[in-house]
């Protein structure tokens, strides 16, 4: 099951224009080597809120290739982006792609663990000031752990930070549970089910779920 049907998706993907040459090439490269990526509506909703919000430091989980830490950077051309990613060859690979590209000397890349290289940056921010605190973070990575990273993030970021979390509706699955491979799934979708109960209850979050792609939770502290 789809988040939305085929049709509408190309529909809509059709209006998909990217911010320059250098992201186009980076998404076909990506699109054809099988790379993950950000999907062209996800984009097209950060694109919007990153518009009004205009973040000075973005905080990213999930790096892979980078075409969406270079998207923040070139879409916020005064921010430093901070993007994690636990395979080193993700890691490397994105930063060679971007050692030419001007926006590259904003980009801090981190090798781990998403929880642990959390966790580190809470301990360093401890010791430091609050400027360096983050006011945008995109969750694209370890879909079972968005509730523990959920928790660190908000150690680290402003009050009026925007919490951003994609694929919260698996492909449907997060209602419809049932088929081969949602089961090769039931670990993410139980936990991503169980993600998407905690922050209803929390009467404290303003929480915004969107269909857009493969669904994305808008979070931000009331
Ligand atoms: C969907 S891709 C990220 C795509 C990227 N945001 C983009 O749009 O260009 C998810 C990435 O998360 C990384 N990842 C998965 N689990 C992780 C974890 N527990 N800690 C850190 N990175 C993780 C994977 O190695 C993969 O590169």
């Amino acid at each position: 099951m789809a988040v939305i049907d085929e049709k509408l998706k190309d529909l809509i993907d059709g209006f998909h224009e990217p911010l320059d040459d250098e992201l186009r090439e980076l998404r076909e490269s990506d699109e054809s080597e099988g790379v993950p990526l950000i999907m062209r509506e996800t984009e097209a909703v950060l694109r919007l809120l990153l518009g009004f919000v205009k973040p000075r430091r973005v905080l990213e989980l999930g790096t892979a290739h980078g075409y969406s830490a270079m998207f923040f950077a070139k879409m916020l051309p005064d921010a430093h982006v901070t993007t994690i990613d636990r395979n080193p060859y993700m890691i490397d690979t994105a930063k060679e792609r971007f050692a030419s590209y001007s926006e590259g000397s904003r980009i801090e890349f981190r090798t781990g663990e998403a929880l642990e290289t959390l966790e580190s940056i809470r301990d360093e921010m401890a010791a430091s000031d609050d400027a360096l605190r983050y006011d945008f973070v995109f969750i694209d990575a370890a879909k079972s752990h968005y509730k523990d990273f959920l928790e660190i993030i908000e150690d680290i970021t402003t009050d009026n930070a925007y919490i951003v979390c994609d694929n919260i509706l698996l492909k449907g699955w997060i209602v419809e549970g049932e088929g081969k491979e949602a089961k090769r799934h039931r670990t993410n979708i139980k936990y991503m089910r169980q993600f998407l109960e905690y922050i209803k209850e929390r009467q404290d979050l303003e929480v915004t779920i969107l269909s857009s792609g493969d669904g994305l939770a808008i979070i931000k502290r009331k």
